[in-house]
């Protein structure tokens, strides 16, 4: 390929061709950054898991490097796929597998048996089992051989967990240096939990603890990754963090997967999380939320802590009309809005009196069960859909806002209608407010707040506290559908991670970490004024790779009148294709709004704003660091304590830019773009 094609990432990582989905295996060793990854050699949809590879001396510049683990009996009788997991340098050769001095590097990944087996080592896997599995490579990683001897070296999970063999994956391996052993981080993906298993040898595993759910816990939790960082760059004060993907139930306001983070310690045996770090189990509900409905069901998420007020509260059971068979009871008053639905059905009216619609946003979350993905919920306003939401394909939960700002002050009968398209579904409904926000409050420390970061992982390797990690910039609620070809998905910028208290609070900070001096263009644009006029201003044709410093006063607005401020990126000439990244100075959140950002017709959920919390600097300032793509913004707000990464896919002619001041001006405003060149 060329790397020109519409769409194709310049800096950003993406293969020649074909699948892929999560880094694995990410690997610092003599010199050289392995990038192994979730691969399909065989198509541009996921199958036929395989280990990709490439490599790099700079985080930068990628040299593609052959297939390290090709799914065995690839491509027509496949009899194990190798999923997520990752690799370390056995500098002892603990596991015997070197020779002659030779230090093995040792992969631990998930094999996947669409069949059962009986394997070389006499073991006998089930169909669609998940277990763990172990391969080596005595050539410094180019090449790799499955240790089948003994593999899988974990064939199931511990009890009582047994029957949960179908969703046991993502080993998280590195070695533990007080306790001389190598630990694996591993994830019972339905239950939300981890497990830690510790080994001498990397081939005899022995299981330590267990750790979850906390915080959120929609969906699955997958790809765990656990790692020390010093706080504050004092190396008296280690921290350890636990990074989990989440699928759905990403952070409040995107749909689909999604990574959170708990801090903690860890003492070679058993995570414990920092009290700070933990939310008691619930979400807040917006301060200006009028809360009329609250769960008390089976869902397999925390329930809820709080007690709903206002008066809009009915307390009396609704019962569901269904054309269905499963008739549901539920109290849409403080309790219990929990169906089981099976055909067309309406849950219920929330309230049996009719209601003036006073604020902009109606918030809830939805919750699936099976056949999720067969399932739409609609909210109808006197009997006719007006806002429609639809489910992801696994069990989970997550927000959606309806803006029904163009029903202000109307009167009229609410019914949230949950259809089923044929087979069975079921949906929980939970939380429902109203508000003049949308529902985003924080459950969980997020490690990214937009929709497309993924399953990251950090490097084995590299020097005490060096972290650096690199994300999968994809969602699975439309990986599968993105317009790109020859290839699907990219990842992210590598990232260097770092923990700074904040507000009392160790804290992920986040810096992009490439050699840009290699890549971004010296030349730019660099402009500044102390009092910018509401309204926009051109920056011109500026391109489609770019760098961008932001930054501007969030001190003044209150006199001024501004609302938001920000840059709109891969603009047309005429604008009908635009992203906009701003800040809200009202809510003090940064946001990206991809719902003109080009192609968005793929998948209903695509066009969309997202928003994170950003506070300013000491100094009233906001910092954006935001870096494009030819179908990628990531925004590094404030030190880094702020991110969000969004997929976008304009047109090539989309090049302009613009600089808004909604509502007033904005003070000391600067802005520097630098065009960045293809790796
Ligand atoms: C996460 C994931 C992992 C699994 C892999 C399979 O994106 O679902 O849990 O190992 O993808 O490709």
């Amino acid at each position: 390929p060329s790397y020109t094609e519409l769409y194709r990432p310049q800096y950003h990582f993406t293969p020649p061709k074909n699948w892929m989905n999560d880094p694995n295996g990410l690997l610092y060793y003599k010199g050289i950054y392995h990038l192994f990854y979730q691969y399909n050699p065989g198509g541009t949809t996921w199958g036929a898991m395989s280990w990709g590879h490439a490599t790099s001396r700079d985080l930068t510049h990628w040299e593609q490097q052959p297939i390290a683990l090709l799914a065995r009996g690839y491509p027509n009788n496949i009899t194990e796929m190798f999923f997520s997991g990752s690799a370390v340098a056995d500098v002892d050769n603990t596991s015997g597998f070197g020779h002659s001095g030779t230090t093995p590097l040792v992969a631990m990944y998930t094999s996947y048996y669409p069949y059962a087996q009986t394997m070389p080592s006499g073991k006998t896997v089930q169909a669609n089992q998940q277990a763990q599995s172990v391969a080596y490579s005595l050539d410094d990683g180019m090449t790799w051989t499955t240790y089948d001897t003994a593999n899988p070296v974990i064939l199931n999970p511990p009890t009582p967990y047994s029957d949960q063999f179908l969703d046991f994956r993502d080993p998280n391996i590195f070695w533990h240096k007080p306790t001389k052993k190598w630990i694996a981080v591993l994830s019972l993906a339905k239950l939300q939990k981890l497990l830690v298993y510790t080994s001498k040898d990397l081939k005899n595993w022995t299981f330590a603890s267990e750790f979850g759910p906390v915080n959120a816990a929609g969906g699955v939790w997958e790809c765990p990754n656990l790692f020390p960082m010093s706080v504050d760059g004092d190396n008296d004060n280690v921290k350890w963090v636990l990074m989990i993907g989440l699928n759905p139930g990403g952070p409040p306001g995107t749909i689909g997967s999604g990574s959170q983070y708990v801090v903690g310690s860890f003492d070679g045996t058993t995570f414990t999380a920092d009290a700070d770090s933990l939310f008691s189990g619930t979400t807040p509900p917006p301060s200006d939320s009028i809360v009329f409905a609250d769960f008390d069901g089976t869902g397999n998420f925390a329930d809820l802590g709080w007690i709903p007020t206002g008066d809009l509260i009915d307390q009396s059971p609704v019962n569901g009309t269904l054309s269905g068979q499963n008739p549901v009871t539920g109290y849409l008053g403080n309790r219990l809005v929990n169906t089981f639905l099976n055909g067309d059905a309406t849950i219920g009216t929330l309230t049996s009196k009719s209601f003036t619609i006073s604020k902009r946003y109606i918030n809830f979350l939805i919750g699936g069960g099976h056949d999720f993905n067969n399932t739409a919920m609609h909210l109808k306003v006197d009997g006719q859909i007006v806002r429609t939401a639809t489910g992801t394909n696994s069990e989970g939960l997550s927000w959606v806002s309806w803006d029904v700002g163009s029903l202000l002050n109307q009167t009229a009968v609410f019914q949230i209608v949950d259809t089923a398209a044929g087979g069975w579904g079921h949906i929980n409904v939970d939380e429902i407010s109203f508000s003049d926000s949308m529902a985003r409050s924080q459950v969980a420390n997020w490690v990214d707040w937009g929709p497309d970061f993924y399953a990251a992982q950090i490097y084995n390797g590299l020097v005490p506290d060096e972290r650096i990690a690199i994300a999968w910039m994809n969602n699975w609620q439309y990986a599968g559908l993105i317009p790109t070809s020859p290839w699907r998905s990219a990842m992210s910028i590598p990232r260097e991670f770092s923990l700074k208290t904040i507000d009392g609070k160790a804290t992920l900070v986040q810096a992009p970490k490439e050699k840009w001096d290699s890549i971004v263009r010296r030349k730019g644009l660099d402009k500044s004024w102390s009092s910018l006029d509401q309204g926009t201003k051109s920056l011109g044709s500026v391109g489609k790779a770019l760098r961008i410093e932001l930054s501007f006063s969030d001190r003044e607005p209150a006199a001024t009148g501004a609302s938001q401020f920000g840059i709109i990126v891969r603009a047309t000439s005429d604008l009908k294709q635009q992203t906009r990244i701003g800040y809200d100075f009202a809510t003090k959140e940064l946001f990206v709004d991809r719902s003109q950002s080009g192609d968005v017709s793929f998948d209903g959920t695509f066009p969309a704003t997202y928003y994170a919390p950003l506070a300013s600097n000491a100094k009233g300032q906001i910092n954006l660091l935001i870096y494009v793509d030819w179908s990628s913004v990531e925004v590094f707000g404030g030190e880094g304590e702020t991110t969000m990464t969004a997929q976008i896919f304009p047109s090539d002619s989309a090049t302009y830019a613009q600089i808004f001041s909604t509502g007033g001006n904005t003070q000391n405003v600067r802005v520097g773009i630098n065009e960045i060149s293809s790796a």
